[in-house]
């Protein structure tokens, strides 16, 4: 259990209020029956809805260096007959139980460098912090972490089981968080970014139990960071950022990688097209820079031009507003875009690559029975208030076709995380997003109606304990107990 040595009113002095929400490292708890505010739960929702992020930003009155270094948290909750229990668990990483042992940060990580003499931080690895992202398989949930193996965790209690190699990862493979479920067959693809004086993609198609059944490889043009991709038809596609890691300070530990990483607009962006049955590639040409962490989704048009719909940075400033959110008070502008990319992939150009809204908006995402397919509605989080300093204040649904917008803003101070649809039966679905209030220092779970967002939550449930900020999420369903 962590310890609390942030005061909560002290460490978010002077900053937005959103800052309250990572003040305290997250509190395990549950599973406790979640009580309603507001509504009441859905009566045909019955599956689990599971979230990471970092929970722990600090250490002993340490802060991590950049967000992406806080150790994994989940939040499941459950949901059955009408009702919800919570549970939020810290992913039992090795790195997690030695550095709360020793009660101090003793491993690199995305955003700081090994400590210590030169001959003890040659080539040492970085923690596995498995706090990005998680995959839900029939019978264990994966905490995901893309420069490394995805760790195993009960899908009902949360209980670490330990590293997971899906049966034929090496140790420290990486393993990307965010892969992409083929809705017709269950396969899912995802990959790993191996760095090194020839850095490569490495591909992996899975079978819906999570065992990888083929491995690709595509070479990358330089050093670099690739957080996502899309599948889209036939294709799985890349787009690769003008980010230039040097690889000298990362071997003698004397940057961590944020650092390390430098922005070369003049090398542009590198879309790299993949054959998804082969894992070969297809092709690869340059055209203008920018840079992408999250993809919403691709597809290939009847007209046979592949679609990306993502959200764009005009630089890298973005990683540095990252690094600069764990103090509570980030002032590097970097504002996310979203855009829709059509190419041809066959005659290696790009055909349109047009700003979708001028709303800022982030971790983009599809109905899971969109996913490679042509879609008509993105949701994603965005600013009401385009200020660098503010976090995401509202959920909202885009039509990349005609341009209909459906925004949900929430109450002055409350801020939510990246939405998850979950289908129903019949109809449009649910958006799920954890608020965290900042006037109350609460955090709940919101259920919104995918098709009418501005109506605002059927329900709310409250959490018992603040939910830091996190990134991804993902639902499993469960049959109904009446089907
Ligand atoms: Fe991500």
């Amino acid at each position: 259990m962590p310890t609390l040595t942030h005061d909560r009113d002290a460490f978010s002095q002077g900053k937005p209020l959103w800052s309250r929400g990572i003040a305290q490292p997250a509190v395990e708890f549950g599973p406790i029956p979640l009580s309603v505010i507001a509504g009441q739960v859905p009566a045909d929702l019955h599956g689990s809805l599971y979230r990471n992020g970092a929970g722990q930003l600090e250490r002993a009155g340490q802060l991590v260096d950049h967000w992406f270094d806080g150790d994994g948290g989940i939040l499941a909750i459950h949901f059955s007959q009408g009702g919800a229990t919570g549970l939020y668990r810290y992913v039992q990483t090795q790195g997690l139980q030695a550095e709360a042992a020793a009660n101090r940060y003793l491993y690199p990580g995305y955003g700081k460098p090994a400590a210590g003499p030169f001959w003890q931080r040659l080539g040492t690895q970085p923690k596995n912090a498995a706090n990005t992202s998680v995959l839900a398989l029939p019978d264990k949930l994966l905490a995901l972490w893309e420069a490394g193996n995805p760790h195993a965790l009960d899908l009902d209690t949360l209980d670490t089981v330990g590293l997971d190699d899906l049966g034929s990862l090496s140790p420290h493979q990486p393993y990307s968080a965010h892969p992409k479920r083929d809705p017709q067959t269950g396969d899912i693809y995802n990959f790993g970014v191996v760095l090194g004086r020839r850095s490569y993609i490495q591909l992996y198609r899975s079978d819906g139990t999570g065992q990888i059944r083929q491995q690709g490889q595509i070479p990358l043009p330089r050093t670099t960071l690739v957080h996502d991709f899309v599948l889209a038809g036939p294709y799985l596609v890349f787009l690769v950022p003008p980010v230039v890691l040097s690889l000298w300070p990362i071997l003698f530990q004397n940057k961590g990688f944020s650092d390390a990483m430098g922005w070369r607009p003049q090398y542009g962006t590198q879309v790299i097209v993949v054959d998804r049955q082969t894992l070969e590639e297809v092709s690869r040409f340059e055209t203008d820079p920018w840079f992408q962490w999250h993809m919403g989704n691709g597809y290939q048009g009847a007209d046979g031009a592949v679609v990306i719909d993502y959200s764009r940075y005009d630089n890298f400033d973005t990683n540095q507003w990252l690094k600069e959110f764990v103090t509570g008070h980030p002032t590097t502008p970097a504002t996310g875009r979203l855009f829709r990319l059509r190419l041809d992939a066959i005659a290696s150009n790009i055909l349109s690559n047009e700003p979708l809204s001028d709303l800022e908006g982030e971790f983009p995402i599809v109905p899971p029975h969109a996913v490679g397919h042509p879609h008509d509605a993105l949701f994603f989080c965005h600013k009401s208030q385009p200020k660098t300093e503010e976090y995401f204040d509202g959920i909202g649904r885009l039509d990349p076709n005609s341009g209909a917008l459906d925004l949900m803003t929430f109450a002055q101070g409350c801020y939510p995380s990246e939405p998850t649809y979950v289908a129903k039966a019949q109809g449009s679905g649910w958006i799920l997003t954890v608020v965290f209030d900042g006037h109350r220092d609460q955090s709940t779970l919101q259920i919104l109606s995918a098709d009418n967002l501005a109506a605002g939550p059927v329900c709310v449930l409250a959490l018992p304990e603040v939910i830091p900020f996190g990134f991804h999420g993902t639902w499993q369903s469960k049959p109904s107990s009446n089907s």
